[in-house]
């Protein structure tokens, strides 16, 4: 890799943490970011079996809310690992305020090559973010690097299979929805299993995806309503206008089986 690519690569990743940091994200997503929230976070939980005081990376942390909630639930060590600055701060802050800061951990950081100790996690998770990620192969290897022998790794992600998205479903808002570089099913299996992991359950939670889509959707018309009262404009009015047309296109693409939201755990072999 040049010098060139790894400062676009940087860039690149800024700029993504930047996304999930803005206000814009926290509106259109909220504090728990990927379908489901913190119960299909607990599901993975106790798909990956954690045990009262294990030690439980969190790949690509956000503002620690399941960082918090993982290590509350579960009662074991978290230590997320964030890209942005602020949300890894705000993490911080969380799980000050929720007195778990003795068990929940935030480091800023490259979640694709986690600074973390090797060989010392019982778990990892990784909830909505490997879609994002560009090297998606090194940060499951790196993954497995930081587990130990029969240490399992939780996967979460947007499944989208090839060329179902429609044209306008490009640039911040494919990236804010996870779909832009997300894998098929089939390849995310294939991706952990490419580094030597056991695919232990493998979860279709598409229906997280319809209701998310269904929250968007009340948002959107709470927002219209609130533009109409007051007479103010939104920030991308021609966005707005075609919004409830492309939530009914991306439903319609939950329903066939096109897009969705799947779980996958795996285990590090133990030889
Ligand atoms: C859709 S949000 C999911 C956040 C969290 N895992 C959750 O489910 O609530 C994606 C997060 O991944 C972070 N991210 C993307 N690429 C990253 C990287 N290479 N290293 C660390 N964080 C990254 C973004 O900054 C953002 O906070």
């Amino acid at each position: 890799m040049s010098s060139m690519d790894i400062l676009e690569e940087a860039k690149a990743k800024a700029c993504c943490a930047g996304l999930y940091q803005s206000e814009l994200a926290r509106m259109v997503m909220g504090d728990s970011m990927h379908p489901g929230g913190l119960a299909l976070t607990n599901q993975m939980g106790r798909l990956m079996g954690i045990q009262p005081g294990d030690w439980v990376a969190d790949l690509a942390s956000a503002r620690g809310n399941s960082a918090v909630a993982v290590s509350r639930v579960f009662k074991c060590n978290v230590v997320g690992v964030e890209f942005g600055r602020e949300a890894a701060l705000e993490a911080h802050a969380a799980a000050v305020n929720a007195r778990l800061a003795e068990r929940s951990h935030n480091v800023q950081g490259d979640a694709e090559s986690p600074p973390l100790r090797a060989g010392r996690f019982d778990s990892a998770f990784c909830e909505c973010a490997m879609s994002l990620f560009q090297n998606k192969a090194r940060a499951v290897a790196e993954t497995v690097n930081l587990l130990k022998p029969g240490g399992r790794f939780g996967l979460s992600d947007v499944t989208v299979e090839p060329n179902c998205l429609p044209a306008e479903i490009d640039g911040t808002l494919g990236q804010l929805l996870c779909l832009t570089d997300a894998l098929t099913v089939q390849g995310y299996v294939d991706l952990m299993e490419a580094s030597g992991l056991q695919m232990l359950h493998q979860v279709d939670a598409s229906i997280e995806g319809i209701k998310i889509l269904d929250a968007l959707e009340a948002k959107l018309g709470a927002f219209t309503a609130w533009q109409k009262m007051t007479g103010q404009q939104g920030p991308d009015p021609e966005m707005l206008e075609r919004g409830p047309e492309l939530l009914t296109t991306l439903r319609g693409l939950v329903q066939e089986g096109q897009l969705g939201y799947w779980i996958f755990v795996a285990e590090k072999p133990t030889s």
